[in-house]
This record gives C-alpha cells, sequence and structure tokens, in this order.
C-alpha cells in the first residue's frame, strides 16, 4: 500500500478553510482508492510574520524536500506590505525547490459560469504551462539615480537556454500525453521582446522536430489575450514565460467561471510539487465560511495525479464537476447557495 508525506501550508486569509475542506476529500479518497499519508501542517504566512519576524526559515525549506507534495491555501496578508511573503515564501519554495513548471488548467465545468456568450465546456478546455523559475521573477535588475529626477528602473527577463528548454520539453511532453488535439502554442511577443523571445521561439522549433506527433503554433501574448475572449476554442496546450503566463492564467481563470475554481501546480518533475489554488487569500472573507472551497480541492486533484493516484484525482475532479454542474447557483464567494463546508462535504459525498 501506498504512503505519502504531504506537507499543508494554509497561509493567510481564506488559504487554511479551503484547504481544510481539501483534507477532509484527500481522507475519503485514500480510503476509497487504498492509500494512506501522513500530513504535515506549517504555520508560514502573515501571522507567524507579524509575530516572530520570520517568514520561511531555510531549515524548512530543506524538511520540505523530503515530503512526496506540498498542498498550498494562499499566501498575502493584509497587514503586510505587498511582496513580502509572496516573495518570502511562495516564489523563494518555487525557486529553491526548483519547480520550474507552473501547470494551470483552464476548463469550463458549466456554460452558466463562463462570462463568454455562447461558450461551452468544449470550447474552453486548455492547459497553460507556464514557465516558474525564471524571466522577469528572477528578480534581476537595479534602480539608478533613485530618487531624483533622472531615476531609472531596469527590470530584466533573464532567460537561460536550459530553463527555456526544460519547460518547453514539459510542454511538449504533457501536450503529446494529454492533448486533446495534440496542439502547442507558444505565447510570447517575438515581435518587441527580439532577446528573450528569440530564444524562446528558436528552442521551440528546434525541440518541435522530436515531436512530429504535436502540431506547433504561436500567438502573441496579445493576441492571445484576445483569443481567449474570442475563440479560446483553439488552444489546447500553451506554453510561456514566467510573466506571460502568470497574466494569462488570471484571464484563464476568469474565462472558466472565476478563481472559485482555478487551480494550479508548481511542479518539480524530479523532486517535490506544491499545488495551490490560484486566486489569493481573499482577507475580507476570512472565517465565513463563505469562500468556494473547489479551487483548493481541484488542486488537490491536480496534487494526486502527480503522486500517483491518477484515479483518485480523476474521482476529486468528476465530483466537483457534478457538484458545479447540480448544485451551485454562483461559482463567487457568498453567492454558491451553499457554505465552504458544506461544499466540501458535496464532493466527499459525491466520491
Ligand atoms: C500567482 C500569483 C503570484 C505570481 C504572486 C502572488 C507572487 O499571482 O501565483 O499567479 O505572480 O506568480
Ligand atoms: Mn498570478
Amino acid at each position: 500500500m501506498s504512503r505519502y508525506k504531504i506537507a499543508v501550508i494554509g497561509g493567510d486569509g481564506t488559504g487554511p478553510e479551503v484547504v481544510a475542506e481539501g483534507l477532509k476529500v484527500l481522507e475519503v479518497t485514500a480510503q476509497k482508492n487504498g492509500f494512506t499519508y501522513e500530513s504535515v501542517s506549517y504555520d508560514f504566512g502573515g501571522e507567524r510574520y507579524m509575530k516572530t519576524g520570520e517568514i520561511l526559515p531555510e531549515s524548512a525549506v530543506q524538511e520540505l524536500k523530503t515530503f512526496d507534495a506540498i498542498y498550498l491555501g494562499a499566501i498575502g496578508h493584509p497587514d503586510v506590505k505587498p511582496g513580502i511573503l509572496e516573495k518570502g515564501i511562495l516564489l523563494k519554495l518555487r525557486f529553491d525547490l526548483d519547480q520550474y513548471i507552473n501547470l494551470r488548467p483552464v476548463q469550463l465545468y458549466d456554460a452558466r459560469f463562463c462570462p463568454i456568450k455562447d461558450k461551452t465546456p468544449e470550447d474552453v478546455d486548455f492547459t497553460v504551462v507556464r514557465e516558474n523559475s525564471e524571466g522577469l521573477y528572477k528578480g534581476l535588475g537595479e534602480f539608478q539615480n533613485k530618487g531624483t529626477p533622472d531615476e531609472v528602473a531596469i527590470q530584466v527577463s533573464h532567460n537561460t537556454r536550459k530553463g527555456v528548454e526544460r519547460c518547453l520539453r514539459y510542454a511538449f511532453e504533457y501536450t503529446q500525453k494529454y492533448g486533446k488535439k495534440k496542439q502547442l502554442t507558444l505565447c510570447g511577443k517575438t515581435n518587441v521582446l527580439t532577446y528573450a523571445f528569440d530564444l524562446w521561439e528558436r528552442a521551440f522549433y528546434e525541440l518541435a522536430k522530436e515531436y512530429p506527433d504535436v502540431q506547433t503554433d504561436y500567438a502573441h501574448v496579445d493576441a492571445t489575450t484576445m483569443w481567449f475572449v474570442k475563440n479560446p476554442e483553439w488552444f489546447d496546450v500553451i506554453v510561456t514565460d514566467n510573466m506571460f503566463g502568470d497574466i494569462i492564467t488570471d484571464l484563464g481563470a476568469m474565462i472558466q467561471g472565476g478563481m472559485g475554481l482555478a487551480a494550479g501546480g508548481n511542479i518539480n518533475p524530479n523532486g517535490v510539487s506544491m499545488f495551490e489554488p490560484i486566486g489569493g487569500s481573499a482577507p475580507k472573507y476570512t472565517g465565513k465560511n463563505v469562500i468556494n472551497p473547489l479551487a483548493a480541492i481541484c488542486a488537490l486533484s491536480m496534487l494526486l495525479r502527480q503522486v500517483g493516484e491518477a484515479t483518485a484525482g480523476d474521482q476529486v475532479e468528476k465530483s466537483v464537476r457534478k457538484i458545479v454542474t447540480e448544485k451551485l447557483k454562483s461559482l463567487a464567494a457568498g453567492r454558491m447557495g451553499y457554505s465552504t463546508t458544506e461544499i466540501g462535504d458535496l464532493v466527499v459525498a459525491n466520491l
């Protein structure tokens, strides 16, 4: 019988509440699928930082490397200056654990929740493979003459051939395995970012030769946002850099029905991966039992697939889909027709 070690970081705001619902689902799906697990909770986040001044100790990063997966709620606290926790916890974990892929499926479960007229679940069904360890997120740059009228702020997008190639390779393999049309679109900006996306484009078409069954396509990032709204059905798998991936996946979340359903995986294919709802900590809803836990539950379904429990992952996703289509009035906090804990119970009941 497989036994997994899962680290749980509830984090800030509504993070702990949605993760608690995911853990309810995990418990039942483990019984049903005949695996066991040990979960260890960590209290990293704004509260701990304000109490102790500690963000994420180095020892914790080392400890987290011994787990099979990390389940994360949300990072971001209204009383902590923006950037401190995000950089100190979320981005630090992504970088230090070398989670170089951010995998974000965009899937509409029910046409009622799509803001685009006449689009169906068949139309909005694609996956974004976002590079997760380089680009603008590397934090390279400088101020010159700071605070003077001649100030210059430089922020550099850092793209290594190896970093780009491993991301592209993951995307090609993902498309080969899971793509419904076996079509991979590179999203870039080759007409302006003539260093960064020149490298991306060259590497993309060179690698494409190794994957003759994958059909390649290219779209500029601005056009990509237009197609997301106009013709989302054109996409199958999209691969892009860190910054563009960040931006287009928020739009992706909206066309799949909102942050209530959007999940993502920070993946190190050879190490420990971390799964999270991508909607943030939503502090104004904290403790009210009104936030939608389904994004966190979808993140759990991705976690299950990653550790090797694909059947369990599929069952969880199927249960979420059933609740979305048959029960919910809305996917937005407070308007779903059910509380956070009731939705968790419904997912469990449907398993
Ligand atoms: C995300 C978030 C993070 C990012 C922030 C919180 C640093 O927006 O996961 O998309 O920019 O990657
Ligand atoms: Mn984002």
